[in-house]
């Protein structure tokens, strides 16, 4: 497996198996993997001919400086996950390789896209995102990129973004990997203490009651408040959201009928970790 640290000597390794006809897949990440990020991999390697991985802490991305610094980071044992599941190349880029000149600070508006849900208790983040992502499209032009469906409204930012800048790769949903209490992985999940872990689960638990109560024709707005208050009596558990919105626009629905594709969203603090989280009520197919 090969790893780079320049952008211009990947292209130079990339522009190879372009020009031999070679598909080439990219999983863009921000390390302290885990089997979500696995599972991007092998669906990469299974698709692909050649699969990069990047591994990048993007600090424009972060609009809480202790996030950014307290970001779990195990480079050696990403390294090893990765060869062990037939990553080709890794593009592992300096802030200063990815961002030379600081004062620049492109953003980019999603307009109400990014108003809601994360972005409103991130304000900038998916600027970060948006930028980030279209200059790793940019300088890897894989044929396909792959992102994990835990982030849902990222997902969706990505998929405007590819549409309205007319990028050619084509962008792969890959579904949530759960532990076996149903807690979703996440590189985030490494600074929760065993007791938080459990916690945690119960926001899925949660959610998947929330499910069960809108199929069986509880009223969402009911179901939703019942859910929150039920969140709210847990001790270590603080709430920032749970709504149920269409999953591409990510606005809020109380009516199932007006979208193919709704999705209950969620955030909460356990202990000093910010944890999100999703789950499909109906999804095209
Ligand atoms: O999902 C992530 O890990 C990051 O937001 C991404 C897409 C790699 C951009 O930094």
């Amino acid at each position: 497996m090969k790893i780079f640290s320049s952008i211009t000597q990947l292209r130079h390794y990339l522009d190879f198996y372009r020009r031999k006809g070679d598909t080439i897949g990219l999983v863009p990440t921000m390390g302290a993997l885990h089997e979500g990020h696995g599972r991007l991999v092998n669906e990469a390697v299974k698709s692909c001919n050649l699969t990069v991985c990047s591994i990048f802490v993007n600090p424009t991305q972060f609009n809480n400086p202790d996030d950014l610094a307290n970001y779990p980071k195990q480079i050696e044992a990403d390294k090893k996950l990765l060869a062990a599941k037939g990553c080709d190349a890794v593009f592992l880029p300096t802030v200063d390789e990815m961002y030379p000149d600081e004062k620049l600070g492109l953003a980019i508006n999603f307009g109400q896209l990014e108003q809601v849900l994360e972005g409103e208790f991130r304000p900038g983040h998916f600027s970060g995102v948006g930028v980030v992502v279209s200059k790793l499209l940019n300088i890897v032009q894989p044929d396909i990129a792959y992102f994990g469906q835990k982030d849902l409204q990222q997902l969706a930012i990505i998929n405007r973004l590819v549409k309205d800048l007319s990028i050619q790769t084509k962008i792969v949903a890959v579904s949530t990997v759960r532990e076996s209490s149903g807690l979703a992985m996440s590189s985030r999940n490494l600074r929760l203490s065993k007791e938080e872990k459990v916690i945690a689960s119960e926001l899925y638990q949660a959610m998947l009651e929330l499910k069960k109560s809108i199929l069986m024709g509880v009223a969402t707005a009911r179901a939703i408040f019942e859910t929150k208050e039920k969140l709210n009596e847990l001790e270590g558990l603080r709430l920032e959201y749970l709504e149920i919105v269409n999953a591409h626009t990510m606005d809020a629905i109380t009516d199932l009928s007006a979208s193919e594709n709704v999705s209950i969203c969620t955030a909460a603090y356990v202990g000093k970790v910010r944890i999100i989280d999703n789950l499909y009520i109906k999804q095209e197919d």
